[in-house]
């Protein structure tokens, strides 16, 4: 049941005529815009042509201000708590077991990671993310948890050719809200490379923003994508995606595609760990 509704699946963000008539219903929205835009010209011409570069410069100058902000849904502590809750119960109810490998593309201050490692096995969790910035509040939220024992491990990265981690290793891979902010290049690195780490009959999901017109991107921060152009890119690289039906009955303006290997069967959570490494030690 896909519950968004159709106009704002229709809408293209970059068009002249929405921003007007986004401007007159939110006037108070227009400034914040504005100053993002005048931000968004200043960074892509220092950063021109790298992605990467650009979008950890938007996150060190987002952390600066508010690290629950940083990671979307505003400054409120509620929020941040209430959209790692969704993550974390979410994957709870898709039968996420603590022996499973968990891998958090774009981990950001672990809004549901510090959930994630709390349950998982020591060692289990992996984070990564492109901004040192959030990385070091990752920290912070760790302590907070008092989370030091379940020994996560939180790596900063250039790119998401994950050339850095063992093969068939990961039998969850996670990356919430990482996709919406990244153009096709980078969606593309990262599906080129994730079978390669993902354990069989593990699964990798991934949200993004939807459109079902134009695909369009607002400023250099956020990219919407037709679910059959990123289905598509999976399979270019032997990997099968699925929209998650289920996903679009919580209240979250993204969407959810899973991705597995082509030829896997259905994944049994936890089953992958124990089929293909029976004693796996933190
Ligand atoms: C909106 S935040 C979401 C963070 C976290 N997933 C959550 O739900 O709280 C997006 C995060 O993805 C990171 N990110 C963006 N592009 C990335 C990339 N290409 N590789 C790794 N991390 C990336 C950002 O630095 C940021 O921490």
């Amino acid at each position: 049941m896909q519950q968004t509704p159709a106009s704002r699946l229709s809408a293209n963000r970059s068009r002249l005529g929405h921003k007007v008539r986004y401007a007159l219903r939110h006037p108070e929205r227009v400034l914040p815009y504005l100053r993002r835009a005048g931000r968004d010209s200043l960074l892509r011409l220092r950063h021109r042509g790298n992605h990467v570069a650009y979008y950890r410069a938007v996150m060190a100058s987002d952390t600066a201000r508010s690290p629950e902000a940083a990671v979307g849904g505003g400054p409120s502590r509620e929020r941040w708590l209430a959209i790692g809750q969704m993550q974390y119960d979410y994957l709870l109810g898709h039968g996420l077991t603590p022996r499973d490998r968990m891998l958090e593309i774009g981990c950001g201050n672990l809004r549901a990671g510090w959930r994630f490692i709390e349950y998982l096995e020591p060692g289990h969790y992996y984070g990564i993310d492109i901004s040192p910035d959030i990385l070091i509040e990752a920290k912070k939220t760790l302590v907070q948890y008092g989370l030091q024992a379940r020994l996560p491990h939180l790596t900063p990265v250039q790119d998401l050719r994950l050339d850095f981690l063992p093969d068939a290793w990961f039998t969850v891979v996670h990356a919430h809200s990482v996709f919406s902010h990244s153009p096709p290049e980078v969606i593309e690195e990262c599906l080129a490379h994730v079978g390669r780490v993902l354990a069989p009959g593990g699964f990798f999901d991934f949200t993004f923003d939807r459109t079902e017109g134009a695909e369009h991107r607002v400023l250099g921060e956020d990219f919407y994508y037709r679910t059959q152009t990123l289905v598509r890119l999976a399979e270019k690289y032997g990997l099968m995606a699925r929209f998650m039906d289920d996903w679009e009955r919580l209240p979250h303006g993204q969407s959810k595609l899973r991705v597995t290997h082509a030829v896997a069967a259905e994944r049994l959570p936890g089953a992958a760990v124990e089929a293909e490494v029976p004693s796996v030690e933190p």
